[in-house]
């Protein structure tokens, strides 16, 4: 059996390619099923954000395993495996461990350090448990990834400045207003005439962002309408109109700066839609969203300026620098964390031995009580059995316990394996092996 990782993320794909591997909760159960079906994949987990699509498995047999899975990831986007290849990465086993700590912590973010990507993973395993694509061995992994993501949280200064995607891209627009006009610094957003479009986890961070930023106002767009009332209840100091997505139209005329982040499959603002509008001279647009929101030819339209998630890292790359020093703090304990796994995975190593162990030494107990108990006759009562019963079997647990917890306990794989070898012959087992596993 052997863990491995097979992906693309910001670092190695475009928003345009990573937009066509995005896999939405409502088919989340398809894609495990089909994942789990190939005879290979004995567990799958698919974690889809915005800047990632990875499927962490764990396969039978390493070359046919990670085919399988590539194989989908080629299926699902509808990419040809030689198009698709240049962006995908391969971790194994120790490396894709590390890889899931690293992400989980947030130090593969694009934000270094930023929060959601933990609430991420811990969906990937919720969704991975509900469509039962994982077994015993990601669970595991699953759930030490998240202790570790809450421990560097808690123990080092990473998440500290509340960082996001969201965050960068209020930073992205005052940089761009600033620069437009000739200085290269975040300008307040007082004059601006904001709307953000999306009630969802990101619209919140984005209006938290942009209050901190001095907007005066904002205009909440959104499909569900109360929701976006819901949502302005909580900024009862930032004056904010909540509209349906029908008015979308007015806002990209009268407003000069436009977030969106709404979780649809298709772009709802295009160059079409911006032409055919009678629109104030400047428009600037950050789109969050992934599938994006905004179509790339937008960028041709005259006027307009458009960013789409790639492009924060202009802004991301400026903050990075204090943030790595404490990122690398944080790396130890994500080494600590991945040996606690590996070393785990190392015991599961043991269990077949100790299982037959076990499964011969009580055959040698009910043998060898069924024999004297036969000798003893009527004249021994129930109660009296059932102490000798008792006796026997405490007697065969008292003499593995030593041996089982050193077959168990964290050591070099080669002394572990000396140690098994030895054991399987001292006590006969491989020729029962198969029966007992
Ligand atoms: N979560 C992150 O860490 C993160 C980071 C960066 C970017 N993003 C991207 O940002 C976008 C929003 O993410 P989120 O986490 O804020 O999502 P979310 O909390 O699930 O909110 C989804 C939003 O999208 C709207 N929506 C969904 N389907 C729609 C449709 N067919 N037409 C119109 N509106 C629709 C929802 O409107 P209703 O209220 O009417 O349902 C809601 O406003 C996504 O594209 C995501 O990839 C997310």
């Amino acid at each position: 059996m052997h863990i491995a990782v097979v992906g693309l993320s910001h670092r190695t794909a475009p928003v345009e390619v990573r937009e066509k591997l995005s896999i939405p909760e409502q088919t989340m159960e398809e894609s495990l099923h089909n994942l789990r079906n190939h005879e290979q994949v004995l567990e799958a987990s698919i974690l889809s954000t915005c800047n990632r699509l990875e499927i962490y498995t764990l396969v039978r047999n390493p070359d046919l395993g990670i085919a399988a899975v590539r194989d989908f990831l080629s299926g699902h986007s509808g990419l040809e495996s030689r198009d698709l290849s240049p962006h995908l990465f391969t971790y194994h086993h120790d490396e894709a461990i590390a890889h899931l700590m690293r992400v989980t912590a947030g130090l593969d973010s694009l934000v270094l350090g930023e929060g959601q990507i933990l609430s991420q993973v811990k969906k990937m395993m919720r969704l991975g448990q509900e469509h039962k694509s994982i077994g015993p061995i990601l669970n595991r992994l699953l759930t030490q990834a998240v202790s570790t993501g809450k421990r560097v949280r808690s123990e080092t200064n990473l998440s500290t400045g509340a960082v996001s995607v969201s965050s960068a891209a209020v930073e992205l627009a005052q940089l761009k207003l600033g620069q437009s006009r000739g200085q290269d610094a975040l300008v307040t957003l007082e004059t601006e005439q904001i709307a953000v479009v999306g009630a969802g986890r990101m619209s919140r961070l984005l209006l938290q962002h942009l209050q901190a930023k001095g907007a005066s106002g904002v205009v909440l767009l959104n499909r569900t309408i109360e929701r976006a009332s819901a949502l302005a209840t909580d900024f009862p100091n930032l004056p904010i109109q909540c509209r349906g997505l029908d008015d979308l139209d007015q806002c990209l005329s009268t407003c000069s700066l436009v977030f969106t982040s709404t979780a649809v499959d298709d772009p709802i603002i295009d160059a079409n839609r911006l032409n055919a509008l009678n629109r104030r001279s400047s428009l600037r647009l950050v789109d969050i969203g992934v599938p994006r929101n905004i179509a790339s030819d937008v960028r041709d339209v005259s006027g307009v300026e458009s960013h789409d998630v790639d492009d924060l890292q202009e802004v991301v790359e400026r903050n990075q620098e204090a943030r790595q020093q404490v990122a690398r703090e944080a790396e130890g304990l994500l080494l600590e964390e991945g040996r606690l796994f590996l070393e785990w995975w190392d015991s599961l190593e043991a269990v077949p031995t100790i299982n037959r162990l076990r499964a011969s030494l009580e055959e040698i107990r009910v043998e060898e009580l069924t024999k004297a108990l036969s000798r003893m006759g009527p004249d021994f009562s129930a109660r009296e059995r059932k102490v000798v019963e008792a006796l026997t079997k405490g007697m065969i647990n008292k003499i593995l316990h030593t041996p089982v917890t050193q077959l168990r306990s964290p050591q070099q794989r080669s002394e572990r394996q000396q140690a098994l070898q030895v054991v399987e012959k001292i006590f006969d087992l491989e020729s029962g092996a198969a029966a007992q596993d």
